[in-house]
């Protein structure tokens, strides 16, 4: 395939022979057919956000106070969408953010999330948070560029086995998520008084664990009942007292280039920088955490002008390929998918997945060609200008 846009002539040459798509186009659509299915506590979790969900929606509708100038007549028939992260170059801007729950959407979701990813190149970055063992996730990601992502657990013997972990099973980089210091205020969790973990879900990498074992009290993970599972995890999850030193620490662990998400303060992606850090993720956890309103889009220039010299990845309200194109017309070195992929493989596990993904780079590819920019470069010089609220009609979107 020449340009991502390419998906959508095979889907209307299939529409010739008469097949249809298995999988909806629109976000709407997509979330409304993933909420058809899952058991609502599920649903809930995955779709609701902290609070009232303003910093949600926010997040969402930022991208609209943004519009793309088309240009015209000018040579687009090739459109460069790569991008070089870590002196790797990939042919495509976005990543496949963590997500903590694949393996309570679907039976296999974490397995079939890294298939899906690694079919189409996109970089992974694994959940500490996983129903299968991050050994096994990355085995089913061979070849691709994948990162562990690291919550900080309230023990440093665990915390460091997972870092450890994660190098020997061969991912290419550590990240660590610093906006989990405890879990934030949710609403329709609180209202089904329900946490898929509690229910013992997507806890392999701790049930795993000797360091777990030993916080459990046990020798084995045969001894873990439901129960200890679960309190032992409530108990060591998340460290409040995780700071800046914690950080170092984990640096001088690995040459591998470590990343921190959930950074939104230009002070805190310098102060990163200044730990040794290789590179940031400007995110706000998709407004999972605290529930303060200001859109993790608004953060992205500030943050990147703070570390001039490293890449900044942004996720946090990207629904459409439109949205990708914006970001990295504001600079984002690469752009996370959360959501729409999980309701992706809710619906069809890894095919779920590749579907999704391929529809964000082609409406990606497909705005590039449509407004005559070749690359992401030009869109740069050009691209952007900011706009009044194009619309205020955020219901289907968020
Ligand atoms: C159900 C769910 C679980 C998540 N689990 C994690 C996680 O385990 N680790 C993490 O760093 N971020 C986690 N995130 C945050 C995502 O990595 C990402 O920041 C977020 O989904 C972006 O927002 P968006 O989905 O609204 O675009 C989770 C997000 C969702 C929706």
């Amino acid at each position: 395939m020449r340009n991502f846009g390419e998906f959508q002539d095979a889907i209307y040459t299939a529409g010739i022979g008469g097949e249809q798509p298995r999988f909806p186009f629109l976000y709407s659509d997509l979330k409304k057919r993933a909420q058809e299915i899952l058991d609502p506590r599920i649903f809930d979790y995955v779709s609701r956000g902290s609070g009232n969900g303003l910093t949600q929606t926010k997040n969402v509708e930022a991208f609209q106070t943004y519009g793309i100038m088309p240009r015209m007549l000018r040579d687009r028939s090739v459109r460069d969408l790569s991008v070089t992260l870590f002196g790797r170059k990939l042919a495509n801007p976005i990543y496949v953010a963590p997500v903590g729950v694949l393996g309570a959407v679907h039976p296999e979701g974490d397995l079939e999330t890294a298939k899906a990813a690694t079919k189409l190149g996109v970089p992974l970055i694994c959940s500490t948070l996983s129903a299968c063992r991050m050994e096994e996730t990355r085995a089913a990601s061979k070849g691709n560029l994948d990162f562990f992502q690291l919550y900080p657990p309230n023990d440093p013997e665990l915390s460091e086995h997972f870092v450890t972990r994660a190098l020997n099973a061969g991912f290419d980089g550590i990240v660590i998520t610093v906006d989990t210091g405890q879990l934030g205020w949710r609403p329709h969790d609180l209202q089904k008084a329900s946490l898929p973990m509690h229910y013992g879900q997507c806890l392999a990498n701790y049930t795993s664990d000797p360091a777990f074992w030993r916080l459990a009290g046990v020798r084995s993970e045969e001894e873990l009942t439901i129960e200890k599972k679960v309190t032992t995890w409530d108990r060591y999850f998340s460290d409040p007292t995780f700071s800046w030193d914690h950080v170092k620490k984990i640096r001088a662990m690995t040459k591998l280039p470590l990343l921190i998400k959930g950074i939104c303060a230009p002070e805190d992606a310098r102060k990163a920088i200044d730990c040794g850090v290789d590179g940031i993720i400007c995110s706000n956890h998709g407004g999972r955490q605290a529930n303060g309103g200001i859109p993790a889009l608004d953060s992205l220039e500030d943050v990147i002008e703070a570390v001039p010299n490293h890449p900044v990845l942004f996720d946090s309200g990207v629904r459409t390929g439109v949205d990708i194109v914006k970001a990295l017309a504001l600079g984002a070195t690469m752009v996370g998918i959360g959501r729409p992929y999980v309701y992706g493989v809710a619906l069809g596990g890894q095919a779920g997945v590749e579907f999704v993904l391929q529809c964000l780079l082609a409406e990606a590819d497909l705005t590039l060609g449509v407004d005559c920019y070749a690359s992401i470069a030009e869109l740069r010089e050009y691209g952007l200008k900011r706009v009044e609220f194009l619309s205020t009609h955020s219901e289907g979107l968020v």
